[in-house]
């Protein structure tokens, strides 16, 4: 343990989880009319939205790539998210890391070569924070770019894992992700389980980290599920109304 905070107290952690119990995650999309699509995320106490414009031609020309469509991801935490960012506005370091990693995991997943010489526009606002803003943040990008009808070769979904001492944990909150001994976000494609995404904070053994890996798989199932049903929570709508 990192720091005088114990973590996990009687088997349990400090919001009453078990190890490998995630945060309670909804999703709903189209929260902002502007947008060609969005998506917001309440993932345990972070609140989140993500919104997407395009593809539209690149601007600056210089930015446009002749082949596909490029993207440009902006992660922001606004001044009210956090005692941290309390008064400021504007990118810091980490901004600007998130935004350039989030950007990385999309530009991997959209099917680029069908917008060449376009820009596909990803705005991320965190309006609050509480440790897996990065995690939460992807989760729900990936929402708002499917909602906007921009083709992706899957969903993905993305939480991060970590350890307290040697007790692997899934989904860290803020003081776990302050006083943890590991986090590691990774961001995952369902159908092939292939990691789009994977940073590190810290360090794990071998066997460590796979079961990190396999806490994060699994609870990637209700990740993928609930991001699924967002989804489609608008036709289901439409549907029993024009039932009613
Ligand atoms: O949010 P995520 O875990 O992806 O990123 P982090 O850099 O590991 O930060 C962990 C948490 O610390 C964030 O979710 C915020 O709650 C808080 N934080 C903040 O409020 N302001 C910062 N400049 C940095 C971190």
């Amino acid at each position: 343990m990192k720091g005088n905070i114990e973590l996990i107290k009687n088997g349990k952690r400090l919001d009453g989880r078990l190890a490998g119990d995630l945060r309670d995650i909804k999703i709903k999309t189209n929260v902002v009319k502007n947008a060609q699509g969005s998506a917001y995320i309440e993932w345990g106490n972070n609140k989140i939205i993500a919104a997407v414009h395009g593809p539209s031609e690149a601007l600056p020309r210089h930015t446009a790539n002749p082949n596909k469509a490029v993207v440009k991801c902006r992660y922001m935490m606004a001044p009210f998210s956090s005692s941290e960012e309390h008064g400021r506005s504007g990118m810091n370091r980490r901004a600007i890391e998130i935004s350039k990693v989030t950007g990385e995991v999309f530009e991997n997943v959209i099917l680029r070569d069908q917008f060449p010489g376009t820009e596909i526009n990803l705005y991320i606002e965190v309006l609050q924070s509480d440790g897996g803003t990065r995690a939460a943040g992807i989760t729900c990008a990936a929402v708002a770019l499917a909602a906007s009808g921009i083709p992706m070769r899957d969903l993905p979904y993305s939480v991060s894992a970590g350890k307290v001492g040697d007790t692997v944990i899934l989904d860290l909150n803020k003081i776990e992700d302050n006083y943890s001994d590991a986090d590691m976000p990774v961001a995952i494609l369902p159908r092939n389980n292939e990691i789009v995404l994977l940073q590190m904070d810290g360090s794990l053994t071998t066997k460590q980290y796979s079961d990190a890996m396999e806490l994060i798989i699994e609870s990637g199932k209700k990740i993928s599920a609930i991001q699924r049903t967002a989804l489609l929570e608008p036709y289901v709508a439409s549907e029993n109304k024009n039932k009613g």
